[in-house]
């Protein structure tokens, strides 16, 4: 009764921002992700009779209650879902920053629904895999599935991620600015989202939108459009949160965003995205990603990802 798995990271080119189910982990919008080739967690699962409540163990040290409460209510999901009787000694290892808007809950909720449901011999469809995920949390969703992916926002059963677009020639290069935890999670911060109805009416229409402008840029190989549209929905959502009254950006972020910004002047193909957190990620293609790496380097320390694989089993 033991299994673990590996989930990498998934970043959003149209980013889910609230809730229309809070219970249910709904989003009010679709949403479109990439997940990575760098930035993980591994986790392993062991179910044992023998225990009267779960352990959690996150990067070898024991978790916060806070931590633990989480984790415990999804373990709880689980095992009501799927008739699992047991409680789980859980370890978990990033390899990503926590909390530091760098979508470290992604990597950790796919690989934890897969660890799980497979230590107790289950083999989920990748649809009901990327479901249940969505309910520890909801860019987890999008981490189960390789590469770009649309995850819906219907209703339960199908607000699930699948697979969206294939595409080689890009890379993110996410820039490190802060590896410290939010002080703001984005959880709580979405909530806010709901004590201004008319901001939240407006975003979903403008999402909507540009959800259906990025599909058309896709669909016609238009690249640059591609990332015009996520670095607009990026800085929409940015512009929201602040007007619930949260800042996740920092002086460093505004220099990385200038720095883009002049980069592109110059004809790179450069365009940024932001979650929530200080970490700008430039969206860009693998040749002009090698040219312009030296450059966010000498700023911030600097990595870069290209399409990764959907979370996996791991010995
Ligand atoms: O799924 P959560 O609770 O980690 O929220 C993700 C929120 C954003 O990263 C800002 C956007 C997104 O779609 O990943």
């Amino acid at each position: 009764m033991i299994a673990k798995a590996r989930g990498y990271v998934n970043i959003a080119f149209i980013k889910y921002w609230g809730k229309a189910n809070i219970e249910k982990n709904i989003p009010l919008t679709k949403s479109i992700g990439l997940t990575l080739d760098k930035f993980y967690t591994e986790t392993k699962v062991t179910y044992d009779k023998n225990l009267k409540e779960d352990i959690l163990y996150i990067d070898n040290v024991k978790a916060t209650p806070n931590e633990l409460k989480r984790v415990s209510n999804f373990m709880d999901f689980i095992r009501k879902e799927y008739n699992i009787p047991y409680y789980a000694k859980i370890d978990s290892f990033n390899y990503v920053p926590k909390k530091a808007g760098l979508s470290s809950s992604s990597s950790a909720f796919s690989a934890l629904a897969l660890a799980a449901t497979k230590a107790y011999q289950l083999d989920l469809p990748q649809n009901e895999l990327s479901r249940l995920a969505r309910y520890g949390s909801g860019s987890a969703a999008r981490s189960v599935i390789g590469g770009f992916s649309i995850w819906d926002n219907k209703d339960d059963l199908s607000s699930f991620a699948k697979s969206f677009y294939d595409l080689e020639d890009i890379s993110l290069i996410i820039t490190m600015i802060s590896k410290s935890p939010k002080k703001v999670s984005s959880r709580e911060a979405m909530l806010k989202l709901g004590e201004y109805p008319r901001l939240k009416t407006k975003w979903i229409k403008k999402t909507n939108r540009y959800l259906n402008q990025i599909t058309k840029a896709f669909i016609n190989k238009d690249y640059r459009k591609v990332g015009i549209i996520s670095e607009k929905h990026a800085l929409l959502m940015h512009k929201v949160i602040n007007k619930t009254g949260i800042n996740y950006l920092t002086k460093e972020s505004y220099e990385i965003i200038k720095l883009t910004k002049s980069l592109r002047k110059k004809g790179f193909y450069v365009y940024l995205t932001i979650d929530a957190g200080p970490n700008i990620k430039i969206i860009t293609n693998n040749e002009t990603a090698k040219l312009v790496y030296p450059i966010y380097e000498k700023h911030v320390e600097s990595i870069i990802c290209k399409p990764g694989k959907g979370v996996m089993i791991i010995d």
